[in-house]
């Protein structure tokens, strides 16, 4: 099932080749129609090349028409305005397209034609500092964005660039060092309790102790010459903050491979000297940088990026700079992905900047930086406790199981059914996660959104909740439908004949131009809103069109498209991260 879009857009090119001959052609040629009166799809391409080409719009328009064939695809075009293409899909073009889709787990998407090795950068938490809801945002995002690439047929290398570097662990091991002496030498692994109270305990201690902040900055020393002692101390702070970690991913089903900022230390060096080379870095005031293109202070002055400190110290910066040479030299990315709240913009913009001016970004690689708003509260305020702290992540996940379940129990009761507790356990885990996911995807993710647990799992609206029941519908009628979806062959005769059936079957051809539409923009939103307007003109078809009770053949055409509408809402949920449930 390829694109219509993109069926389209081949024919469009070559009617446009015939009539002119150009170096370039716009793009895209043809766009989803913005009102169903222009059909289903529209082009201005005519509109925006007559004056270059020399001809009045509308007669291009009739030029190109009289070589675009497009019969098999659509209505005969029609030219409207001052020489807009509209174009209508047949009925029996999309029962073809629908047919091409039975029985394929794909629902016969092709993958992209020309895979890319992309690298996609989220979650990234710091050791021992606690995992905001910020981070938890770029998990789900990240994790998205790397399901629908994968679909697509890229090879994608998710990575966790994990904060496991800097000054704050010298402060670290000088205060296990003071509170369990033994840390090191006890068989047993040591476990630290809550890493984010040690933290906050080890930086009383910093802030109050000036002997101790000596001890701190000599095992900064000691761990970055690689001492023994700090090393192994250093190791076992991570080895604690990797198993909380992993609770987290392990609940929200994501996959991820670790890399932390450790990991580029020894490539920290060239970078220095290889932007020396270049004649980039500049000594000011003690430090090592490069003068920014674009980028002023205050005073209007070049703004500096400090690449190494007056004390030798290296910065995120400069960590950042490593990695994107190893995974565009060494990981043979061709495009790298970095997901991560929209303060951090600037930062990429930078980075990205003098890689870009030391020629270390060839031409074939794309950099992209795919920022997030802030979540807050219901209060419109950044998301804290009551008493004002930042929120523990497995206690918001938690929560929202809790709350999951406590619906699903009073349903239960209502409808006066029993249920094991390993199926409550599974309804409650998958609606509570799929719903925290959902909420956060389904929001433009450039702006920021407001986390109610009373919305986000709600039966009404666009909601995980409501999906998931819809499909276990949908699902539902397909069993009862007393039909063998193995015996379904494509060659399962479709009549679209009502509105509603042509509605729901031109939706459903969508779903590959939808997903092309999400990675190009990296938008997972755009993929929600797909799946909940499938979900209502499902509606729409199933009142006004029996199913079960017509007769045949409409009856197996019928449950043919009701089969179709659920995959399509299973494939979709699976690449938001969201698993479905056969029975709620
Ligand atoms: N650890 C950082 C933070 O918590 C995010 C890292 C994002 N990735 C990167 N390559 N800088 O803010």
């Amino acid at each position: 099932m390829v694109a219509p879009v993109q069926l389209l857009g081949d024919r469009l090119l070559g009617a446009l080749k015939t009539v002119l001959s150009l170096e370039t052609y716009p793009q895209p040629l043809l766009l989803p129609a913005s009102q169903a009166k222009f059909g289903d799809y529209q082009s201005n391409v005519c509109l925006s090349l007559a004056k270059q080409v020399g001809k009045a719009p509308r007669q291009l328009a009739q030029e190109v028409v009289a070589h675009l064939n497009v019969d098999d695809i659509c209505q005969p075009v029609e030219i409207a305005g001052p020489g807009f293409l509209n174009f209508r899909l047949k009925p029996e073009f999309l029962a073809r397209s629908l047919q091409a889709a039975i029985g394929s787990d794909r629902l016969g998407i092709p993958p992209a034609p020309e895979p890319r090795r992309v690298v996609v950068d989220f979650s990234s938490p710091n050791i021992a500092k606690e995992m905001h809801v910020g981070h938890l945002r770029s998990t789900i995002i990240g994790d998205c964005i790397a399901r629908i690439l994968e679909f697509q047929g890229h090879d994608v290398l998710r990575l966790n660039h994990v904060g496991d570097w800097g000054t704050q662990f010298g402060m670290l091991i000088a205060y296990l060092d003071e509170v369990y002496p033994d840390a090191l030498t006890t068989a047993n692994a040591l476990d630290l309790g809550d890493l984010v109270t040690f933290y906050k305990k080890a930086k009383q201690r910093f802030d109050s102790d000036p002997d101790f902040q000596q001890k701190a900055r000599q095992q900064v020393v000691a761990l970055q010459q690689g001492e023994e002692h700090s090393r192994r101390a250093w190791q076992l702070l991570c080895e604690q903050s990797r198993r909380e970690f992993q609770k987290i991913y392990d609940l929200l089903d994501i996959q991820l491979t670790e890399r932390g900022e450790s990991f580029y230390n020894p490539f920290l060096p060239a970078v220095i000297e290889d932007l020396a080379a270049l004649g980039l870095l500049v000594e000011d005031q003690g430090a090592k940088v490069v003068f920014l293109e674009g980028f002023t202070n205050k005073e209007g002055q070049p703004q500096p990026l400090i690449i190494q400190k007056s004390d030798g110290g290296y910065n995120y910066a400069t960590t950042d700079l490593a990695a994107l040479r190893y995974r565009i030299e060494k990981d043979q990315a061709d495009w790298i992905i970095y997901v991560t709240d929209v303060g951090q913009s600037t930062h990429f913009a930078q980075v990205f900047q003098v890689a870009q001016r030391a020629g270390w970004v060839p031409p074939h690689v794309t950099l992209t930086h795919v920022p997030f708003g802030l979540v807050l509260g219901e209060d419109g305020k950044r998301l804290k406790t009551r008493s004002g702290e930042t929120i523990r992540l497995m206690d918001l996940l938690t929560e929202a199981i809790a709350r999951s379940r406590a619906d699903l129990e009073q349903r239960l009761a209502t409808e006066g059914r029993s249920e094991s507790p390993e199926f409550i356990d599974t309804v409650a885990r998958a609606i509570g996660i799929g719903a925290v996911k959902y909420a956060d995807l389904s929001q433009n993710r450039n702006s920021n959104y407001v986390f109610s647990y009373d919305k986000m799992l709600s039966l009404q609206g666009n909601t995980a909740p409501y999906l998931l029941y819809a499909y276990v519908r949908v699902q539902g009628l397909t069993r009862r439908g007393d039909i063998d979806w193995r015996t379904l062959s494509p060659d399962t005769p479709l009549f679209l004949e009502d509105e509603t059936e042509q509605n729901l079957a031109k939706h459903l051809v969508q779903l590959a131009e939808t997903l092309d539409f999400v990675s190009a923009e990296l938008l997972p939103n755009r993929l929600c809103q797909y799946l909940f307007e499938l979900s209502q003109l499902f509606n729409q078809f199933y009142d006004r069109c029996p199913i079960l009770s017509a007769p045949e053949p409409t009856k197996q055409s019928r449950l043919t498209l009701a089969y179709l509408t659920a995959q399509t809402l299973k494939l979709g949920l699976s690449l938001l991260g969201i698993r479905v449930l056969d029975r709620i």
